[in-house]
Formats: C-alpha cells, structure tokens, sequence
C-alpha cells in the first residue's frame, strides 16, 4: 500500500494504478454477471462507459440493471483509486450527447488511505453474490443503521421490510414475477445465454458454482433459475422448513433515470462490501423490478413512492459457508488506452 503519491505522478504510474484501479472495478456484481462496462484511459482521467452490447434486452430494456451494475463498478473504482492515495474527482453523465459515457473519473492527488478503506478494498474480490438461506444470528441493528446512512451518502434510500406481511408480500411478488418469466420464451432464452454449461472457458455468465444449493427459504424467495430443465439448476422445493431469509431490504431513488441508477449502484456495491465486513452476506432478487406492473406496485405499496432498484435479502452465514470461484474478464479486454 502506498503512503503518499508524489506530485506531478509521472505518467507510467499514472497508467499502471489506472491498470490497477480497473482491475478492482471489474470484480463488482452486474446482471447475470454481463460485466456491461467498458473503461477509458488517458493521462489521469479514466471513462466509465456502458457497453450496450451487454444489456439484457428481454429482462433490461431500458439498461437500468445495466447502469446499476456499471455504478457498482465505479464504485470500486473509487475505492481502489482511494486506496492508492488518489482523491477521485467524478462527473457523472458528462456529455448528454454520450448517454454511455456514464462517468469521467480524474485521479488527482491525495490523501493515504485509513483502515478502514483498506479493509473495505481487500473485500472487493472476496465478496459473492449469495443464494441460499441464512444461519440463525441476526443482523445487529448498528450495522443497518450505519448501511443505511452510507447507502444515503451515495444517492439512495434502504428500505427495510417492516413486518412478515410485507416480507411475505415481497416473497409472492418475487415468486409471481419469476413464473411470468419462465413462461416467456425470449427471457427464458436469454437468461440460458447467460449460464454457460460446466467446464466453460467463458469469462462471465452466472458459472454452474455459484448455483444455489440449498435455495428455500422462510418465507420462500424464488431464485433465479439459471441452469432451468438441466440437473444442475435449482433444486426443487424441499421437505419442510426452509432456512432464514434474512432481513428483507429495497434499494430505492428519488428518481427514476441514469444518474439516480448509476448512483444506486454506487450505494449497492458499498452496502455489499460493509456487509461482508460484518460477516454477513447479501442475496439479490430481482425478478418483481423486471415486470413494469410488479415494479409500479413495490413502488407505491412499499417504498412510498421512491423507485425500487434492487431487492435484498442480507443475513448472517456461517464461516464454513461454500466458496466458489468466481470469473471475470481480464482488464485488457475492457479497456481502451485513448489518445485523442
Ligand atoms: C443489478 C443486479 C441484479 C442482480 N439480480 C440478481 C438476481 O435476481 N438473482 C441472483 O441470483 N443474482 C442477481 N445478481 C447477482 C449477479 O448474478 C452476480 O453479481 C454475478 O453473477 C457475479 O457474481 P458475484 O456477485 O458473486 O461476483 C444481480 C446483480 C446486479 C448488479
């Protein structure tokens, strides 16, 4: 770790911590794991783009989990560039006429960083999405509260599931929103696309490893499922009682546009980290903010009326909970050294 950059940084340290910082900014969750970015670098600036190749057009239309995902990426990128001793300095959504450039991040000098952004850092590639239930041991309140006031400083709002009605509610909703997708061909179709078979030499699509093993839950959240008809999917409903869901919670915005997404993704990939500080871990359901009738109805009813981006459910798990290996595309091909 760095003490201090020396200034002017000469511009081969520029370009190896930009290498270095986008190394980290891979390692966010995205839909599906389409990592939907691309980043530019020249001097000491670094662009964060979408790469609508990427966008799930059956189940993300308008990009939204998209850009949620792109936020969570620079997210980190923040963070790394941090930890490096940089102050990053960044504009979101800098040029109207470039709806995909969605960020310049300037990499001026600063301070060294604290502990605890260096703890935060070192979580950023051990951290994994979580599919299953929970372990007894509940979420201590001063970890909620001090989330929440993060996820605020980022541009959202965490909204907690007040009582077992509404848990139950979100879990029907979840459920409901699941059984329309799996009967509609081009998002059945297009989820497949996205969970290569065993063995895959790909470097992104959910990997047959980070499947659910153990999905039920109490009440039951339907998950995702990736491997559908094939032996390695999700397994079907078991005997009796699920295990803990865990502490259901909405990520919400004011607004409803890019910048209130990529700011959501900023909040998400903080909460996920400071989560796993606290031993806990952190299941996504998507499904319900997919269907626009289901969305408008978790908007009104539950987040008073601030748009829902993600759905959550945050848990203690015990230590000997299954590792997987996790994938990425490696930084080279993703990003672009520019010169103009
Ligand atoms: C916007 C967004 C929506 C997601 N929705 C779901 C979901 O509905 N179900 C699920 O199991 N995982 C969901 N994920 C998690 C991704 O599948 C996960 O981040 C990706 O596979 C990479 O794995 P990792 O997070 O373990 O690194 C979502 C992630 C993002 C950023």
């Amino acid at each position: 770790m760095r003490t201090r950059i020396t200034t002017p940084v000469p511009p081969e340290q520029l370009a190896e911590d930009a290498r270095r910082a986008i190394g980290d900014a891979v390692w966010a969750p995205s839909v599906h794991n389409t990592q939907p970015w691309r980043f530019g670098v020249r001097g000491a600036r670094i662009s964060v783009r979408a790469d609508a190749d990427r966008r799930l057009g059956v189940a993300d239309p308008a990009g939204r989990e998209m850009l949620i995902s792109c936020g969570a990426a620079l997210y980190n990128l923040r963070l790394a560039l941090r930890v490096l001793g940089y102050a990053p300095d960044v504009r979101l959504l800098p040029d109207p006429d470039r709806p995909h450039l969605l960020a310049d991040v300037h990499m001026n000098p600063g301070q060294p960083p604290d502990g605890d952004l260096e703890d935060l850092h070192g979580r950023i590639r051990r951290r994994r999405t979580h599919r299953g239930g929970f372990g007894p041991g509940g979420v201590p309140d001063t970890v909620i509260s001090r989330i929440a006031t993060e996820t605020q400083t980022e541009g959202a709002r965490l909204i907690q599931a007040v009582d077992a009605h509404v848990e139950g509610a979100l879990a029907a909703l979840t459920d409901a929103a699941e059984h329309v997708q799996r009967r509609t061909p081009s998002y059945a179709s297009e989820i497949a696309r996205w969970a290569p078979a065993p063995g895959t030499r790909r470097r992104d699509g959910v990997q047959e490893g980070g499947y659910p093993r153990e999905a039920r839950t109490e009440p039951r959240f339907a998950a995702r499922d990736f491997a559908r008809g094939q032996d390695r999917g999700v397994p079907g409903p078991a005997e009796g009682g699920g295990r803990e869901a865990g502490l259901v919670m909405l990520l919400a915005t004011q607004t409803d546009d890019p910048a209130a997404w990529i700011r959501a993704g900023q909040a998400l990939q903080r909460l996920l980290l400071r989560a796993d500080q606290h031993g806990l871990a952190v299941a996504f359901h998507t499904q319900a903010l997919e269907v626009p009738e289901l969305r408008d109805f978790i908007r009104t009813r539950f987040c008073a009326g601030r748009h829902p981006q993600s759905l959550l459910r945050i848990g203690a798990v015990s230590g000997d909970a299954p590792r997987f290996e996790a994938v990425r595309r490696p930084v080279e091909e993703v990003t672009t050294e520019e010169w103009w």
